[in-house]
C-alpha cells in the first residue's frame, strides 16, 4: 500500500472524549502497523493546560485503556509519543490563531513535513463555523504546489436540520473547498459496511436479484442496548432521528440502494449514494403519524436490575418528549426500487446491540408445498450483520428429512471471524488513513448530508407542530413500542428480531 505524505494532524478538542477514545489509539494502531507517514506529529488543540510531557502522559493512559487490538508494546508506543505535541488555546478567540499558526510552523520545519496539515475537529459542534473561519483568516486553509494540502475533518452532527446544516456547509466552504472538506460518519468506516459494496458489485449472483422484481422489502436495524449514559444533555436536544437516522442509517441505504458506479473513486461513488438520497420520497406532514412510529424508553428490569427511565437520566428534562426510539417506512422513487418499502428503525436500551441490513425476497409465486402441510411459508431473507459478529446469513428453505414435503428454514452463515488472523480495523483507524491518503470516498459529501436532512426535517417538524403525534413509551430493555409492528401493514410479517425482549412481550405505554 502507498506510504502516506508526511503531516501534521492536528486535533481540536484535544482533552475530550472522542480524542481520547477513538481517535488516539486509531492514530497509534496505525503508526504499529506503519501505516502513518514516515515523518508527522500530532498536535492536540484544547484550553486545557497540559505541557507536551504531561499530555504525552495522558496519551499513554488513554491509549492503553482503549487500545482494544493488541497490548500495546513499549517501545512503539514511545516512538509515537515523540511525535505528540500540545497547545493550549482558545478556539473561539481568533487571535489564539496565530499561537497555532506559529506552532505549525515550527512543527512543519522541524520535521520537514511540507506544510500538509489536518485538522480534526473534536470539539462542541458550535466550534465548527469559528474554527474554520479562524484558521481561513491566518490563511491556513491555502494549498498549492509550495505550500502542501489542507484538509478539514468535521465530526458529526452536520447541522441540526436543513438549513443549519446549508448553512454550515456554506461556512465551511467560505474558506475551504469542498474536496479539502471530509465529513466523518464513522458507519462508513465499517469494515462490514464497506463489504456491502463488495457484497453487490463483486459477485454475480445477488446484483440480479437486487431490485423490485424479487426484493418484498429492506430492513436496516440500528440499535443499543444501552442508554444514554452521560450523553443525556447532548441527546435530550438531538434524538434518535437526528442521532442515527439521518446520518448513519441512511448512509446504509445509500449503500444498498446504489446504482454500481462507473469506477471505484470518491466521486463515482458517492455520486451514486446521493443519488438515492435524492430519491427518498418525502413525507408529508399528514404520512409522518401512518409512517413513522417515535418512542421513548421507561424504566424496567433487566436481568434483576433495576433500570431508569430516560426522564430519571442526567441532565434529562422531567417531562422531556426527545425519541429514543424511531422506526419508519419510507419509498425510494426510482426505476429499480418503485413499490418496494424500506423500514429504518433504531433505539436506545434494546434488549441487545446489533446492526444489520435484512433484505426480505418475494415468497415463491406458486406455493407447491402448501398442500404438505408445511409451516414454512415466508420469503428468503438475506442479513447482512454489521456489527457485531460482523458476516453474512442467508435463510432458505429445505426439505425436512423423511416423508412429506415438510419445509424448515435453514442458515447458511459467513462470520467474518471465521477468516484465519482476521484484523477488522476499527472504523476512525481507516477513516483516518484515507483522510491522509487523501481518499474521501467514505466521507460525506455536501449534497449527501443536505438531501439526507431535506428527508427528515420534515418529520422534524411534524412532530414539533402537530402535538397530537404521539410519543409511545417502551420499557428498557425490550424491542420498543408495539407500534412499529403496524408500520409492516402485513399481520404475516414482523421485524426480524436478532435475540428476545428481555422484559415482557408486548408491554408498552402511552406517554
Ligand atoms: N465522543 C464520541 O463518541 C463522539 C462520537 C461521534 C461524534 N462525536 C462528536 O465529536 C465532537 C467531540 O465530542 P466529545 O465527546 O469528544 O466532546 P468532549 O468530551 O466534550 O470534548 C470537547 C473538546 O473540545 C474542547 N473545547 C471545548 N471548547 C473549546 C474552546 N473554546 N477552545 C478549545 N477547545 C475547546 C474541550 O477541551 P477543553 O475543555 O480543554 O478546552 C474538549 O477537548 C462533538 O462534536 C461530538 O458530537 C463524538
Amino acid at each position: 500500500m502507498e506510504r502516506p505524505k508526511n503531516c501534521i494532524i492536528a486535533i481540536f478538542g484535544a482533552s475530550g472524549d472522542l480524542t481520547k477514545r477513538k481517535l488516539m489509539p486509531a492514530l497509534f494502531d496505525l503508526f504499529r502497523q506503519d501505516l502513518l507517514p514516515e515523518k508527522f506529529a500530532i498536535l492536540g488543540v484544547s484550553r486545557s493546560n497540559f505541557s507536551d510531557d504531561a499530555y504525552r502522559e495522558k496519551m499513554l493512559a488513554d491509549v492503553r485503556e482503549y487500545c482494544e487490538k493488541s497490548p500495546v508494546q513499549n517501545d512503539k508506543m514511545q516512538e509515537f509519543l515523540k511525535r505528540i505535541f500540545y497547545l493550549s488555546i482558545d478556539t473561539k478567540t481568533p487571535d489564539d490563531y496565530t499561537q497555532l499558526k506559529r506552532k505549525l510552523e515550527e512543527l512543519d520545519t522541524r520535521f520537514q513535513l511540507g506544510e500538509n496539515y489536518i485538522y480534526y475537529l473534536a470539539t462542541p459542534p458550535n466550534l465548527y463555523d469559528i474554527i474554520a473561519s479562524s484558521l481561513g483568516a491566518q490563511g491556513l486553509h491555502r494549498q498549492g504546489k509550495d505550500s502542501g494540502w489542507k484538509r478539514i475533518v468535521v465530526e458529526k452532527p452536520f447541522g441540526y436540520d436543513l438549513l443549519s446544516a446549508v448553512q454550515l456547509n456554506k461556512r465551511l466552504q467560505k474558506f475551504f473547498h469542498e474536496d479539502q472538506i471530509y465529513r466523518i460518519d464513522h458507519y462508513l468506516g465499517k469494515e462490514t459496511v464497506q463489504n456491502t459494496l463488495a457484497f453487490r458489485f463483486a459477485n454475480g449472483i445477488f446484483e440480479p436479484l437486487w431490485n423490485r422484481n424479487y426484493i418484498n422489502r429492506v430492513e436496516v436495524t440500528g440499535v443499543e442496548h444501552i442508554g444514554v449514559e452521560n450523553r443525556g444533555g447532548y441527546y435530550d436536544h438531538a434524538g434518535a432521528l437526528r442521532d442515527m437516522v439521518q446520518n448513519h442509517l441512511l448512509q446504509i441505504v445509500g449503500l444498498i440502494a446504489m446504482e454500481s458506479p462507473p469506477l471505484y473513486s470518491a466521486d463515482a461513488v458517492r455520486n451514486e449514494t446521493v443519488k438515492v438520497f435524492q430519491s427518498l420520497c418525502p413525507l408529508k406532514p399528514e404520512d409522518v403519524s401512518r409512517q413513522v412510529v417515535r418512542g421513548q424508553y421507561g424504566s424496567s428490569t433487566i436481568k434483576g436490575e433495576a433500570v431508569p427511565g430516560y426522564r430519571e437520566e442526567k441532565n434529562v428534562a422531567p417531562d422531556s418528549r426527545t425519541e429514543t426510539f424511531v422506526a419508519m417506512r419510507f419509498n425510494i422513487d426510482n426505476w429499480r426500487w418503485g413499490g418496494v418499502p424500506f423500514y429504518i428503525r433504531t433505539g436506545k436500551r434494546m434488549p441487545t446491540r446489533v446492526t444489520e441490513i435484512v433484505i426480505h425476497f418475494k415468497r415463491t409465486p406458486h406455493q407447491l408445498f402448501r398442500s404438505q402441510y408445511t409451516s414454512y411459508d415466508r420469503g428468503n431473507q438475506l442479513i447482512i450483520r454489521i456489527q457485531p459478529d460482523e458476516g453474512i446469513l442467508l435463510k432458505f428453505g429445505m426439505k425436512q428429512p423423511g416423508a412429506g414435503f415438510d419445509i424448515k428454514e435453514v442458515n447458511m452463515d459467513f462470520h467474518y471471524s471465521d477468516l484465519s488472523d482476521v484484523y477488522l480495523p476499527d472504523a476512525y483507524e481507516r477513516l483516518l488513513l484515507d483522510c491522509i491518503l487523501g481518499d474521501p470516498t467514505l466521507y460525506a459529501r455536501s449534497d449527501a448530508v443536505e438531501s439526507c436532512w431535506k428527508f427528515v426535517t420534515p418529520i422534524l417538524e411534524a412532530w414539533e407542530n402537530d402535538p397530537d403525534i404521539k410519543i409511545y413509551g417502551y420499557p428498557a430493555g425490550t424491542w420498543g413500542p408495539k407500534e412499529s409492528q403496524g408500520l409492516l401493514g402485513d399481520p404475516r410479517e414482523d421485524w426480524r428480531y436478532p435475540c428476545k425482549n428481555l422484559a415482557n412481550d408486548g408491554i408498552y405505554c402511552e406517554l
